[in-house]
Formats: structure tokens, C-alpha cells, sequence
């Protein structure tokens, strides 16, 4: 196959920051991307409508002329929220979902839940509201293996939020582990998941064999192979449980390279390119276009997008960096060939 023409796609785990780091990464994701779900963990913290209202506005100005792009926001759900915000992001007709970060467990997070009981309420409400709930699942305690966060979050918290709240949408967001892929395939059809192209490239020796990668560091942190592979699986099955959502996570090359480097990779400059290489290398590149166009969207309860996409098998070296000196953004497979060229 030469050419690949797909249903435009929407990315529906997205960080785009603000000020000059939007500016220097939003042309990425409006360049083969219709809408993205814009992640609110900002400092500080989207938590009220009325902010995620003013941070669309700054992203709708950072949106490059001719472009067509509809950021779709959420709100960081804290111990603190207000019932009647979960109402108000209701009635609001640019708030998608709410966010539950557990305190400590990722970037920006520090205002997240330290005890998801103690939030059940709004829990409640989300499900009365009929508002997703879109999870970073992974436990924080320091006991904790790294590595078994997810599995651990899933066997505590998230098995008893379905239990308890059986109506209410989640996403749990950027799995990384079979057990994973497990929960989510037997769950009833209010569970979905996205997946990051990281986590179907690469596994933990990209991060630690022949020295230290910070730029494959991201949370949840990458797996072994064989829960890479279980991802790959479920990306390519066409269950419409699992869909696209980057969790393309800018953070300055300063900040990554260094004695304690933030987690997170970036891949809006090549998102789709990475994710069609991942599914043609499954051999299941006819998948592709229901994980990135049809299965977010139906799941949101949007219309598909109507428009079309072209890539080009063409291969192409990604740059090392991008933005300038003060925003300088080192990308997912810097320097490497990729086999697929957005047109
Ligand atoms: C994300 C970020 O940098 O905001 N980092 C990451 O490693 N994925 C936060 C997140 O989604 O966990
Ligand atoms: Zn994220």
C-alpha cells in the first residue's frame, strides 16, 4: 500500500499547555487532527468552567489560520469541586469530561484526589449528569512498584467506582498493561480506553538499555514487551472500546534532560505517522481508521468527522527538535525515520 486515505481523526488525550508552548504545538495536532479532548492539568489546575472557557479562547487563538479545529475541554476534578460545577460544566456546550488525576501520581497533579471515596458524591453527580469521567489510573503509594501502578489502581479503585457507580462513562486513560486491556474488554459498554503510540512502539528497554532515554519516559510508565504486545492487540482488534488519544505531554528539552526530568513524551509532530506505523506493522493498517476516526467519537457521542486525511508511504527523518531556543521541545523518535508522511 502506497497511499492510505482515512476519515480525519480526533486525538482524545491531549496536552497543549499554554503561552508559548501552545503556540509552538497546536499546528501539530491541527495539521491531521479535527478535535481533541484538551487535557486540564495546567498550573493551576483547570477546575471551573469559566477557566476551561478563557483556555479555549487561548486556544482558538493559537490555532493557525485556515485551520479547522474544535479543542473540546475538560475539567480537573478535586476533592474541592463544587456539585453545582459539575452542573454547570453540564449545561456548558464546550466542557466534555471531568478528570481524575490521584494526587502525586503524574505531572501537575498535586491538586489531584488523595481519597477517591471521599469523592464519591461527585462521582454521583457525574453519573446523574451523564458527564465521562476520564482516569489516570494509577495508585501513588509509595510502596507501590512503579511498574504495578496501573494493575494495582485497577484491582482497587476503579474495580469498586464500577461497582458503585454502574451508569457512569469512564475512560481510563493511556493503558499500558494486559491486565488492563483485561478490565476494559469485560467491562459493560460504559468503559472505553485510549492508547498512546509510545506505549504500541516501545517497551521499558527503550528507556533503559544502552543508558538512560528521558524522552521515553512518560506515566504510566512503558511495560514489558508483552504487555506492549496485549496494547497492539487491542488497538487492532476494531473493538470500539479502545480508541486514539496521543497524551502527547510537551515538556522543554531542558526539563527532560536533566538530574530529574518531567515525564511525558511528545508526539503531536508525528502522532498519526507513529500510529500507522504501529498498525502496519501488526499488519492491520485496514484497523486504523476506526481506533483514530470512528470509536472516540461514537463513544463521546459526536459525529464522525467527514473529511478525509492522506498519508504517503514516503520516508522522512523527524527533526531533532522543534520550537525555538526558549521553547525547545525534543519529539518521540528524534532523529529516526518514519516510513508514513502526512500529506
Ligand atoms: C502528562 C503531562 O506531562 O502532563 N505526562 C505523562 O507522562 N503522560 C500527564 C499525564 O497524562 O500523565
Ligand atoms: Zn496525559
Amino acid at each position: 500500500m502506497k497511499i492510505l486515505t482515512i476519515t480525519r481523526p480526533d486525538d482524545w488525550h491531549l496536552h497543549v499547555r499554554n503561552n508559548a508552548i501552545l503556540r509552538t504545538v497546536l499546528p501539530h495536532t491541527t495539521q491531521q487532527f479535527a478535535r481533541a479532548i484538551i487535557m486540564p492539568n495546567l498550573k493551576p489546575p483547570i477546575t471551573t468552567v469559566d477557566q476551561a472557557l478563557s483556555y479555549r479562547e487561548e486556544i482558538l487563538q493559537a490555532i493557525p489560520n485556515g485551520e479547522n479545529f474544535t479543542p473540546l475541554m475538560t475539567l480537573y476534578l478535586t476533592a474541592a469541586t463544587p456539585l453545582a460545577e459539575i452542573k454547570k460544566a453540564a449545561e456548558s456546550a464546550h466542557v466534555y469530561a471531568f478528570k481524575l488525576y490521584p494526587a502525586g501520581a503524574t505531572t501537575n497533579s498535586d491538586a489531584g484526589v488523595t481519597d477517591i471515596k471521599a469523592i464519591y458524591p461527585l462521582l454521583a453527580e457525574l453519573e446523574k449528569q451523564d458527564i465521562p469521567l476520564l482516569i489516570h489510573g494509577e495508585v501513588t503509594r509509595e510502596d507501590c512498584d512503579i511498574f504495578d501502578r496501573e494493575r494495582e489502581f485497577i484491582e482497587t479503585s476503579l474495580t469498586q467506582i464500577t461497582h458503585n457507580f454502574p451508569n457512569l462513562r469512564i475512560v481510563l486513560e493511556h493503558l499500558t498493561t494486559l491486565e488492563a486491556v483485561k478490565f476494559v474488554e469485560a467491562a459493560g459498554k460504559n468503559m472505553a480506553a485510549t492508547i498512546t503510540p509510545q506505549h504500541l512502539l516501545y517497551n521499558r528497554n527503550s528507556i533503559l538499555t544502552g543508558g538512560i532515554h528521558p524522552h521515553y519516559y512518560c506515566l504510566p510508565i512503558l511495560k514489558r514487551e508483552r504487555h506492549r504486545q496485549a496494547l497492539v492487540a487491542a488497538a487492532t482488534s476494531g473493538n470500539p472500546k479502545f480508541f486514539l488519544g496521543t497524551d502527547s505531554a510537551p515538556h522543554l528539552t531542558s526539563l527532560k534532560e536533566t538530574s530529574c526530568g518531567c515525564a511525558g513524551c511528545y508526539s503531536a509532530h508525528a502522532a498519526i505517522e507513529l500510529y500507522a506505523e504501529a498498525f502496519e506493522r501488526a499488519k492491520a493498517l485496514d484497523k486504523l481508521e476506526g481506533f483514530a476516526s470512528f470509536y472516540g467519537a461514537d463513544f463521546y457521542r459526536l459525529p464522525r468527522n467527514t473529511n478525509t486525511i492522506t498519508l504517503k508511504r514516503a520516508s522522512w527523518t523527524i527533526p531533532l527538535s522543534y520550537g525555538a531556543d526558549e521553547t525547545r521541545i525534543t519529539p518521540l523518535k528524534a532523529g529516526e525515520e518514519l516510513t508514513w508522511k502526512l500529506q
